[in-house]
């Protein structure tokens, strides 16, 4: 069984497992509100008090050996993720951006961010130690700040009444069987969901014109312009058509 650690009110989930893990195996960190909640690259990541799901789960990799591919647990989340979200809300497009944000369809036609993971690793020189992975979902947000109101969304604001202790549960549930499955199963599935293939790509800050070849086994997206060829991880921003 995961340990299970839930606060009304924390600086950062992510932040309070990193804390904990070097004396526990596993465990699971939720909070109804944080005070310093992390995005990639810096970012805040906020939410009404209450209303959304943050949930960290982190590892102790030196009392678990067998899960030893941490692209796993991006890959794994994601799937967990999406597929929570699909039995929420049945009626809703939703697909994963690369790397890690899931995006669902709303009614305009457009797709908007409903859950965004953050994976943070410590290593000692190239042997992971201990891998924290941390979910935001939006889940109960009547509304988002003006400077995100047009890329955010929650399950509330596509029409559904989602009770976030249930929601929280049965994602917590899909964790306690997370050495259970296999890593390449888990690697194809969540390609095809991203489904990147061939998609024109801008990265951050240029408006250069990348195509996406293939996405590479430790989880990099290789691209390719019609002189240069590059390869992106999780720590930088494209876009791209869906
Ligand atoms: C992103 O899309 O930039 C990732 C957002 C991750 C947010 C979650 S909320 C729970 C956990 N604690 C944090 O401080 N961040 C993650």
């Amino acid at each position: 069984m995961i340990k299970n650690y839930h606060f009304t009110r924390i600086s950062s989930t992510n932040d309070y497992a990193r804390q904990i893990i070097e004396n526990e195996s596993e465990v699971i960190v939720t909070a109804d509100h944080q005070t310093n909640g992390r995005g990639r690259k810096e970012r805040q990541w906020q939410g009404d008090f209450g209303a959304n799901l943050f949930f960290t789960y982190a590892v102790n990799h030196k009392k678990i050996a067998t899960f030893k591919n941490i692209l796993s647990f991006l890959t794994s989340t994601s799937l967990m993720v999406i597929n929570t979200l699909r039995e929420f809300a049945p009626k809703t497009e939703f697909i994963i951006k690369y790397p890690n944000d899931i995006l669902a369809r709303n009614d305009k036609d457009r797709f908007k961010k409903i859950s965004g993971i953050l994976t943070e690793h410590i290593f000692q020189g190239n042997i992971p130690l201990i891998s924290i992975i941390g979910i935001g979902v939006n889940i109960n947000q009547k509304e988002f700040p003006p400077y995100i109101s047009s890329i955010a969304c929650s399950l509330a604001q596509l029409g559904y009444n989602v009770n976030l202790s249930t929601f929280t549960n049965i994602l917590q549930d899909k964790f306690e069987g997370l050495y259970l499955q296999d890593e390449i199963e888990l690697f194809e599935k969540w390609k095809s969901e991203i489904n990147i293939k061939g998609k024109l790509v801008t990265r951050d800050g240029s408006n250069k014109i990348w195509k996406a070849e293939e996405i590479l086994l430790d989880g990099r997206l290789l691209i390719s312009s019609d002189t240069d060829k590059a390869i992106i991880d999780d720590g930088e921003t494209i876009r791209y058509g869906m």
